[in-house]
């Protein structure tokens, strides 16, 4: 019986033991991974994380914002005896990481090494919940996780005041229990701080002692060489035991956040646990036999190439925008001025700008006035691109008619003849008409004819005086005859002669009637002309034709040879005044200009003279036409009996009698009357006339 009981006890015994030695034996795991090149099956990477097949590394994240990661060790590992949970395996654990900020400074979040009751964590959150837990699980003792936390993240803003840069210990709550800034002891025991996002290798060692509670972390940059000798944190962590399972899950959980993000890769990782006895390690993480590290491309490439197209996307949008902008503003500008080009606009004569000829007016300032008349008020002005100019500008009272009116400049632009003052251009600003002519030194020849101290002193020979007529003819004959319409003046009188440098005639104000009479320029005034050269037909019908032009000339031929104003106030009327010297025996000369004296040819001023009696003829249909004028005046064309002594012939005077002196008497006769009549219904135009 004695040695039966005693062989049972001793089987039991063995039994005892040997069950305690598989127990041990079950309980230890190590292994290492020198990179991760072929080891999907051994480790269950989700979400972010993936082990890249290129160059071996496990990265836990990429630089993408808002992500997490997982990386577990397929096999769970025994923590604790089935005999006596409160005792926990020892365990020691090695890995080698790099982080890699998206922009240096700005990296974030970080990643735990974890022991997990599972092999990932789904729920997980990103940001400061590290891919770990979330905001609702997190404290919660049911989550049965312990994390060593490498947190990158300054400022951290959640309640707690982290620190950026920090190891941490975390008891199922991410808020650490325990948390040291990164340091390494050298080798005098001296505290070296590092940043743990540099982008350089750096490892980890974690040491557990199931006997004492006691854990030891390791934190140093590889190119340090060897492991120091002072832990960076050496803690008792008593509750371990409550957190850890019987079995448990090792490995990785990493996050970034919404603004800050960085690369998490680990290069190599080694683990050991044994249960009751120190852990075995045979085969150590060697850092020399590890994949090269990841390329730090912190703030370079991807991140910055994205964000370079952006910005040159958005620049490009941006000048797209501004160009827009700036052609809606200008457009808008030219609209508001009046100066919007459209397609019916012309492009001759040149159009200048307002601007240009505001500036080359001095700002339509009242000393560069050089003239005003019945269409508007004349600036000396100078071009930059032309010199010096004349600048009518002429006021409209509506935009009525502004079509019209442009097409008027178009064919008025195209007129050329060296008898007429030269346009050069326009321009229409709001209700203002600008036209832009040549300058002509000397001036108007009423100014010549009339002015008290003669300008620049010159005086106005005859044979002047005769190719100012011709000149005057010329224009005259070119506006009705050979440009291709029929252009009427309608107002011809010396102040619209212009005299040039070389005392060539210049008729200016051509065509302008015209636009008064389509009713573009005003709408009220219908007759035009000025005192003294109207045509008697004029203050009837209101009709300007040609031989109304002629009429005028006539006067101005007169007035140019006796040098007296045409009218006064005193019912004069300088055609009659001429008659009467021609009618009473011949002695027409006298009626020539007294400041010359003697100097002047007789033949040509009793030509001059005759011509001029003619063309004031009271029937429109009795006047020559301006090219009859002017073959009377080169001689071309006899004026009729015109012999060179004495002037008229009997017959010839007998016929200008019954044509000129009754009409002109009758016309005398009428005069008074006539010129009030027309000073009434053309007081607008008279108005402004000088
Ligand atoms: C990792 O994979 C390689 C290649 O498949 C293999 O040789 C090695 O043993 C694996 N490591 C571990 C720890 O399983
Ligand atoms: C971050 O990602 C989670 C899902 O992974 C999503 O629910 C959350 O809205 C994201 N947050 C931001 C700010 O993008
Ligand atoms: C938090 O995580 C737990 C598991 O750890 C999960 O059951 C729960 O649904 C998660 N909560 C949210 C809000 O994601
Ligand atoms: C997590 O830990 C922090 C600090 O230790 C503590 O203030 C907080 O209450 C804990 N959270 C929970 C849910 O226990
Ligand atoms: C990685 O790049 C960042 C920024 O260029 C630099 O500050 C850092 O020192 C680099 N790290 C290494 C290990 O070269
Ligand atoms: C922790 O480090 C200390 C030295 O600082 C050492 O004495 C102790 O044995 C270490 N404990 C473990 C579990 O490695
Ligand atoms: C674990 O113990 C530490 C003190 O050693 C304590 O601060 C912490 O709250 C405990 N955690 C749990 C989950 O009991
Ligand atoms: C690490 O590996 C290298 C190359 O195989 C070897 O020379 C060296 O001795 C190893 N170091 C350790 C500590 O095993």
């Amino acid at each position: 019986m004695g040695t039966a009981r005693r062989s049972i006890r001793t089987l039991v015994f063995l039994l005892y033991l040997s069950s305690n030695v598989l127990a041990d034996a079950a309980s230890t795991t190590e292994f290492t991974f020198l990179g991760f090149r072929g080891n999907q099956t051994e480790i269950q990477t989700e979400k972010a994380a993936t082990i890249q097949q290129t160059d071996g590394l496990l990265r836990l994240t990429n630089r993408d914002h808002n992500v997490t990661g997982t990386a577990f060790y397929r096999e769970p590992i025994r923590f604790s005896d089935r005999s006596d949970s409160k005792v926990l395996c020892s365990f020691s654990t090695s890995f080698v990481f790099v982080i890699i900020p998206s922009s240096p400074g700005n990296g974030g979040f970080g990643f735990t090494f974890t022991l997990s009751p599972t092999p990932n964590r789904p729920g997980a959150e990103s940001a400061q919940y590290l891919g770990l837990l979330n905001r609702s699980s997190n404290g919660d003792p049911s989550n049965h996780v312990f994390a060593v936390e490498f947190d990158t993240v300054q400022g951290f803003k959640d309640g707690d005041d982290r620190r950026g840069n920090h190891v941490g210990l975390d008891f199922n709550n991410l808020s650490s229990a325990v948390q040291e800034p990164v340091v390494y002891h050298d080798t005098d025991d001296r505290k070296e701080d590092f940043q743990l996002e540099s982008g350089e290798p750096i490892q980890a060692h974690l040491d557990y002692d199931g006997g004492s509670d006691e854990l030891n972390v390791t934190v140093y940059p590889t190119r340090l060489g060897f492991k120091p000798a002072t832990p960076m944190i050496s803690r008792q962590v008593l509750n371990l035991s409550e957190i850890v399972k019987e079995e448990m899950y090792v490995g990785f959980t990493s996050a970034t956040g919404k603004g800050q993000s960085s690369a998490h890769y680990v290069m190599g990782w080694s683990f050991a646990s044994s249960c009751g006895a120190d852990p075995v390690i045979s085969n150590w993480l060697n850092v020399s036999l590890l994949p090269r590290p990841p390329r730090n491309v912190s703030g370079k490439k991807g991140y910055d190439s994205r964000v370079i197209a952006l910005i040159a996307s958005l620049s490009i949008v941006t000048l797209f925008l501004l160009a827009l902008l700036f052609v809606f503003v200008m457009y808008k500008r030219r609209i508001e001025e009046g100066e919007a080009l459209e397609d019916w606009e012309i492009d001759y004569p040149h159009r200048f700008s307002y601007k240009d000829l505001y500036l080359a007016t001095q700002r339509f300032k009242e000393s560069e006035i050089i003239g005003s008349g019945g269409f508007g008020t004349v600036y000396r002005g100078n071009l930059p691109s032309s010199g010096p100019v004349a600048v009518k500008r002429i006021t409209q009272n509506s935009q009525q008619g502004v079509r019209e009116f442009i097409a008027e400049i178009e064919s008025l632009g195209r007129l050329s003849h060296k008898n007429l003052v030269n346009l050069q251009g326009w321009c229409k600003h709001k209700n203002d008409l600008l036209l832009v002519y040549d300058y002509i030194p000397n001036g108007s020849l009423d100014s010549l004819l009339y002015a008290k101290p003669r300008r620049n002193g010159i005086v106005l020979t005859w044979e002047e005086r005769f190719e100012i007529i011709k000149g005057v003819a010329s224009g005259l004959l070119y506006l009705h005859e050979e440009w291709e319409q029929v252009v009427i003046h309608r107002d011809v009188k010396a102040s619209n002669v212009l005299v040039d440098a070389e005392m060539n005639a210049k008729l200016g104000d051509f065509g302008l009637a015209r636009l008064y009479d389509r009713g573009t320029l005003t709408q009220t005034t219908k007759v035009v002309g000025t005192l003294g050269y109207m045509a008697p037909e004029l203050t009837r019908n209101g009709k300007g034709s040609t031989a109304s032009d002629v009429f005028a000339f006539g006067v101005l031929l007169l007035e140019i040879v006796c040098g007296r104003r045409p009218t006064n106030t005193e019912n004069f009327f300088l055609a009659d005044w001429v008659m009467d010297f021609h009618a009473n025996g011949g002695g027409v000369l006298r009626a020539v200009d007294q400041k010359l004296g003697s100097s002047f040819n007789g033949r040509e001023a009793k030509l001059a003279l005759v011509v001029g009696l003619l063309c004031c003829h009271q029937k429109p249909t009795a006047r020559p036409t301006m090219r009859n004028v002017i073959r009377y005046l080169c001689g071309d064309e006899d004026l009729p009996e015109i012999d060179g002594n004495l002037g008229f012939s009997d017959s010839a005077r007998e016929d200008l009698r019954s044509n000129v002196v009754c009409n002109v008497s009758s016309d005398r006769a009428s005069s008074s009357t006539t010129f009030s009549f027309s000073t009434e219904v053309s007081s607008g135009s008279l108005g402004n006339g000088r």
